[in-house]
């Protein structure tokens, strides 16, 4: 067991005039997460502390929040790989609700944007069953483990800029995914929705939704290949 200082991120725009700091000392227990401090703090010391989370298994996406200056999942930050001093704050980008509570209404807004949801062709036959393994599966299979946690979002300087005049690192990814499925009804009308002014253009390629993502997905990477498809698209090469 250690002692560890927990600096906390206090802001309730209701009550406040402006947000502030609180520090927590806790003892550390083996293999502690972000997420298990911050519940002892609110069971042991400051019960209005406002948080957010569900499973606590790193599947649900509702943590993310910045941990000594980096987007994590708290429940998947473990408190001996920190130190001695650890500063939670909200994820940027987004509304504060209250203290690390953020409002993703932002975030899920560019979601729904992107019509992230399949859209079968009429004739989908040839098409209909892809097998695993298969150079077809494995571009579709790339991305699909996003948990929608908006870390990448948060990180974006692009949405920093821009604010939800851009997309989005996520929702870009998860429009390429539907884009390079052959099998789906409107993935013409969706590259060209992602690549107005509000989309995969506007990304500066910072990379900074590459460092943080908890699922390793690299959505720079395939924000660059929806440029590709566009041009090519645009030239009347297949895409
Ligand atoms: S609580 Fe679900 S991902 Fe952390």
């Amino acid at each position: 067991m250690k002692e560890v200082e927990i600096t906390v991120f206090r802001y309730d725009p209701e009550e406040d005039n402006a947000p502030r700091y609180e520090s927590f000392t806790i003892e550390a227990k083996k293999n502690m997460t972000v997420l298990d401090s911050l519940f002892l703090i609110v069971e042991d010391q400051e019960p209005t502390l406002s948080f957010r989370c569900a499973c606590r298994l790193g599947m649900c996406g509702s943590c993310g929040m910045l941990i000594n200056g980096r987007g994590r999942l708290a429940c998947r930050t473990k408190i001996e790989h920190l130190g001695d001093k650890i500063r939670v704050e909200p994820m940027r980008n987004q509304l504060i609700i209250k203290d690390l509570s953020v409002n993703m209404d932002k975030f899920f807004k560019n979601w729904e944007k992107v019509k992230p949801y399949f859209v079968p062709k009429e004739d989908t036959d040839e098409f209909s069953v892809i097998p695993p393994g298969s150079g077809r599966r494995e571009i579709i299979d790339e991305n699909q483990d996003c948990i929608t946690c908006g870390l990448c979002f948060q990180s974006c300087d692009a949405v920093a800029i821009r604010g939800e005049n851009f997309i989005g690192p996520a929702a870009l990814s998860r429009a390429y995914n539907l884009i390079a499925d052959e099998r789906d009804g409107a993935r013409a009308e969706r590259l060209d929705m992602v690549t107005e002014e509000d989309g995969a253009f506007g990304c500066h390629t910072f990379g900074a939704c590459v460092e943080v993502c908890p699922k390793g997905i690299k959505p720079m990477v395939t924000i660059q290949k929806i440029k590709m498809k566009k041009l090519k698209k645009t030239i009347g090469l297949k895409w």
